[in-house]
C-alpha cells in the first residue's frame, strides 16, 4: 500500500490495533477494529495475590511472563486475525509496577520490531479516560473526569482529548486502596471493593458516623479538589477494634460498617466531583478506574448531576484494568503524535502527556 506523502493523520488511522496491559495484576490483550469496535478482548486476573491480601510485585511480573503469550493469542483468536495483521501496537508503559510493566513493554516492542509496525507507549490513566469512549453512548469532551482505581484517585478537567487539567488528587491512599483495606479489616479477600459493595447492601449507611475527610475545604489551597482516605480507613479500624473487644463481629455489624464506610467514601467522591462541575459549568462527568464499577458511586453521581447532567461510565469489565482502553488510547496518541521511538521503556512514574497541574 502506498501512502500519500502528506496525508492528514486521520487518513493514517491504522486498521487493526493490538493493546497490551500488564501494569498491575491483570494481564490483558485487545484487538480494536478500524471503526473502534472491539474484535477480541481477553483479561486474565491474577489470583496468585489473593492469599497475600495485596499485589506482590515480583509475583505479578512472573505471572505476566507466564500468561501474556497465551492471552494475546486468545485475543487474536477471538478477533479471527493473525499477529501479522496488526497495524499498530499499544502498550501501557506506566505508571505501575516496574517489573510488571516491563513484561508488556518488552513483548510489544519485540512484536512491533519483528513485524516492522509502529508501537505507542500508553499512559495507564489516559487509558482509563478512554475507557469511557467504549461506553454506550461514548463520552466526548469537554467533561469532568473522576479516575478512581487501586493506585490512583484523580479529578480532571478534560477540555478535549489530550488537553487535561489536574484539579486534585489523593493526598494519601487511593479510593480503591481504602476499599481494599476496609475489606481486609472485615475479613474479605483482595481486591475488596466488590465484596464491600455486596456486604453494604445488607447494612445501614447511617449506623456509623465515619468522617468525610477534606469535605470542608473551600479553596484549592485547602484542598477543595483533593482527597484523603487514610483517616477514614483508620476510623473504620478503630470501630472494628472497639466492637471486636466485646467478641467476634456479628454479620449485621459487619454489614453496617461496610455500608457506613462506602457511604462516607462515596459522599466525598461525589461532593468533590460536583464542586468541579460547579466551577467548570460542565455537567458531563466521566468516571473510570476500578471503583467506577461501584453501583453506589454511579447512582449517587447520577442523582447529584440530576436530569440536566450526563454521567458516562464504562461497563464494569472496562472500568477495571483492561487492554481495550489501552488500544483506544494508543490509536488516539498515534494519530496525534505518531509512533513512539522503539527504544521507549517502562516508566513506573510516567507523566501523562497533555496534563497541566492547574486550571
Ligand atoms: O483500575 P483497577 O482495576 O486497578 C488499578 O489500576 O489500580 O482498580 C482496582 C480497584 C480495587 O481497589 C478494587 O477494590 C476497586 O477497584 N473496585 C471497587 C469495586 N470494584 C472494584 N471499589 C468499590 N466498589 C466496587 N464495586
Ligand atoms: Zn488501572
Amino acid at each position: 500500500m502506498t501512502r500519500k506523502p502528506h496525508a492528514p493523520r486521520s487518513e493514517r488511522a491504522p486498521a487493526l490495533v493490538l493493546g497490551v496491559e500488564t501494569s498491575c495484576d491483570e494481564t490483558s490483550a485487545a484487538v480494536l477494529g478500524a471503526g473502534a469496535e472491539l474484535l477480541g478482548h481477553v483479561i486474565y486476573t491474577q489470583d496468585e495475590h489473593r492469599v497475600f491480601g495485596g499485589v506482590v510485585p515480583e509475583i505479578a511480573a512472573r505471572a505476566h511472563v507466564r500468561v501474556l503469550d497465551g492471552v494475546v493469542a486468545a485475543a487474536l483468536d477471538e478477533a479471527g486475525v493473525a499477529l501479522s495483521d496488526i497495524a499498530l501496537f499499544g502498550v501501557t508503559a506506566g505508571p505501575g509496577l516496574i517489573g510488571a510493566l516491563l513484561v508488556g513493554v518488552e513483548w510489544t516492542k519485540a512484536a512491533a520490531w519483528a513485524l516492522g509496525r509502529p508501537a505507542v507507549a500508553v499512559h495507564h490513566m489516559e487509558g482509563h479516560l478512554f475507557a469511557a469512549t467504549l461506553s454506550d453512548p461514548p463520552a466526548e469532551p469537554p467533561f469532568v473526569a473522576l479516575l478512581v482505581s487501586g493506585g490512583h484517585t484523580q479529578l480532571l478537567w478534560v477540555r478535549g482529548w489530550g488537553r487535561y487539567t489536574l484539579l486534585g488528587q489523593t493526598r494519601d491512599d487511593a479510593a480503591g486502596e481504602a476499599f481494599d483495606k476496609v475489606a481486609r479489616l472485615l475479613g474479605m479477600p483482595f481486591p475488596g471493593g466488590a465484596h464491600i459493595e455486596r456486604l453494604a447492601a445488607q447494612g445501614d449507611p447511617d449506623a456509623f458516623a465515619f468522617p468525610r475527610p477534606m469535605r470542608s475545604a473551600r479553596t484549592r489551597a485547602d484542598g477543595l479538589y483533593d482527597f484523603s482516605f487514610s483517616g477514614l480507613k483508620t476510623a473504620v479500624a478503630l470501630a472494628v477494634r472497639d466492637l471486636e473487644s466485646a467478641g467476634p463481629l456479628e454479620e449485621a455489624a459487619r454489614a453496617d460498617i461496610a455500608a457506613s464506610f462506602q457511604a462516607a467514601a462515596v459522599d466525598v467522591l461525589v461532593e468533590k466531583t460536583m464542586a468541579a462541575v460547579a466551577e467548570t459549568g460542565c455537567r458531563s462527568v466521566v468516571i473510570g478506574g476500578g471503583v467506577a464499577a461501584s453501583r453506589a458511586l454511579r447512582g449517587a453521581l447520577a442523582s447529584a448531576l440530576g436530569p440536566g447532567g450526563a454521567l458516562y461510565h464504562p461497563p464494569p469489565r472496562l472500568a477495571t484494568d483492561n487492554a481495550a482502553m489501552i488500544a483506544v488510547a494508543a490509536r488516539f496518541r498515534y494519530e496525534l503524535d505518531g509512533a513512539s521511538p522503539l527504544d521507549f521503556t517502562a516508566d513506573a512514574g510516567m507523566r501523562m502527556t497533555g496534563l497541566e497541574a492547574t486550571a
